[in-house]
This record gives structure tokens, sequence and C-alpha cells, in this order.
């Protein structure tokens, strides 16, 4: 399979960075960019990552632009462009500073880079994605949103840290909305196969739960000064090489679903296969009746964050 040419990432803060340096480290693409609004920064963070490439090995060029029409040519735009948390604050609270934010940037893409595939990063994410897929018109297939593979990061390392066992055996995922409603799947989380409920006692899981939904804001208050980067660059990098690679990744993300699980027109994680494409196919599978009644109350609170969206003035 070819390389790609072009990969852009739209936001030079702190995950922006993180992602760009995993990319180039990852040496997946012939051309990185980085583009914000902020003069020097982009290119600043660029040529700071570049520097790297003689002891690191990559070749991928790594640009800084403040310009959207370099979003031309990019297989992949990656929207992490926007504000983040502060303590206090939910990811819906960033609605209304991000909206404008995004609406612009989705029409550059749409203008600029209109056979690109977009990953949408900024929050409140799934409604940031229901925003671009309205501007840019594009197919649901073009259109990702990460949330599912970050807080099924965070739920696997929880898991992992309360049994004593390697973080890379816990298998699961969560489902549902990037906020306070997500969903931890107990039914289908195991270490390798052994299912996680003959392992750890309800009360114990359930403290897990609870930690997972509320682990971006664990790390919010513990920063104070901004949101996290690491794991969700590290999320990002999974999804982006199972695109880029063609790998077909059996991994969560948020899509627009058309009835699956039940849902239709708004975007929520789920298990999905990923490839050179896109979205090569939305898995569904069994779950258990609480699951399915949480997983419409956060398909509710997506909706009602949507409707919110449409009163915003354009
Ligand atoms: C988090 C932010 C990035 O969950 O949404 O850390």
């Amino acid at each position: 399979m070819s390389r790609w040419a072009k990969i852009s990432v739209v936001g030079a803060g702190a995950i922006g960075g993180s992602l760009a340096q995993r990319l180039a480290e990852a040496d997946i693409a012939d051309e990185l960019d980085i583009i914000d609004i902020v003069e020097g920064l982009p290119q600043g963070k660029a040529l700071d990552i570049e520097e790297s490439a003689p002891v690191l090995g990559f070749s991928t060029h790594v640009r800084g632009s403040t310009q959207l029409e370099d979003l031309a040519g990019s297989n992949l735009v990656v929207l992490t462009a926007g504000f983040a948390r502060k303590p206090g604050m939910s990811r819906s609270d960033l609605l209304g500073k991000n909206a404008g934010i995004i609406r612009a940037h989705a029409e550059a893409i749409k203008r600029f880079a209109p056979k690109a595939i977009v990953l949408v990063v900024t929050n409140p994410v799934d409604v940031m994605a229901y925003l671009v897929k309205q501007v840019t018109g594009f197919p649901r297939e073009r259109i990702l949103a990460e949330s599912g593979t970050l807080d099924s990061s965070r739920f696997r390392l929880f898991v992992a840290k309360e049994l004593g066992v390697a973080p890379r055996d816990v298998v699961g995922f969560v489902m549902g909305t990037h906020g306070d409603t997500m969903v931890p799947i107990i039914s289908h989380c195991s270490v390798n196969g052994v299912p996680l409920t003959h392992l750890l006692p309800q009360e114990k899981i359930q403290a897990i739960v609870q930690r997972t939904k509320k682990g971006g804001g664990e790390i919010v208050d513990l920063l104070k000064s901004g949101s996290a980067y690491y794991a969700p660059s590290a999320a990002q990098l999974e999804m982006i090489l199972s695109l880029a690679r063609n790998e077909r990744r059996l991994i969560t993300a948020s899509v627009s679903l058309e009835g699956e699980y039940g849902h239709s027109g708004i975007f929520l994680s789920v298990p999905v296969i990923l490839s050179n494409d896109g979205l090569a196919k939305i898995v569904e599978t069994a779950l258990s009746s609480d699951e399915q009644k949480l997983l419409a109350d956060s398909a509710r609170a997506v909706k009602e964050d949507i409707n919110l969206l449409a009163t915003l003035p354009q």
C-alpha cells in the first residue's frame, strides 16, 4: 500500500503538538503540516519536531503554517483547534466557544481538502463532528471523532491497575459520548478472554466505571491550566495508524449512526473497523439491557447539545 502524501493537524496546542510528534515519529506520510492562527507557534513546533528526524530516523517533512489553504492535498485532517477545559467545566461548556472555530475550519476543509478524511478531536467532540458533517456534507465514512479509543484506554488502564496485570492484556471498550454519560462496556471486558466479572466484585467494577467517566476531568483538576494530551494523542495515533496503514483494526470511534444500536443522526462511539478509506464498518454486538439503557442516556445528552448548537448565532 502506498504511503500517504500528507496529514494536516489543525491546532498547535498541547494535543496538536503531541500528536504531531507521534505522527512524525510514526513516519506514515511524506508531509505533516501543523496549522494554527498564532504566527510562529506552528512553525516553531514543526521545526522543533523535524529537528529530531536525524536522531529518530523518520523522513516525514514537518511544516508549520498559518494558512488554511495549506490543507490542500491532505489525505487526513485532524481538527484539534479550539479551547480546552478548565477545572469545573464540562466538555459541553465548550460548545459555544468552539462551534464557531470548527465551523470555519470545516468550511476550509470542504474548500481546500474535499477528499480528506477528517478526524475531529475538539470538544464537545461528538457534537463538533456532527457540525463538521453538516458543513462539509462529507459521507460518514470520512468523518470520525476520537473519544472511544481514549476512554477505552483509560478504562483498560484502571482495570489493569486494580488487577495488577499488564495494561495491554485488558480487552475492553467504552461506548457513547465523550462525557459524563459514556458507557464502559462491562459485558465485553476481559483480561485476554477471562471475563472482568469473574475477576472483580461489582463494587470494584463500579468504581472503575466512575473513574473512567471522570477520567478527563481528573487530569484537568490536576493540571489546572488545561486538559490531557499524552493519552489523547496516543489514542488518536491508534486510529490514524489503522487508517494510514489500512490495518482494519477493530477499535472504538465516534461515527455518525444511521440506525446502528438503535440511534440515528448523531455521533456516538461504537466499535468500528477503520481502513484506508475511513470507516469501513460499524460492528454491532449484543449489549446488556442496562448498557442499552445507558447508551440511550448518552444519545440523549448528545441530542441536547445538538439542540443547543442550533440556537447559537452562526
Ligand atoms: C480528555 C479531553 C481531551 O478526555 O476530552 O482528556
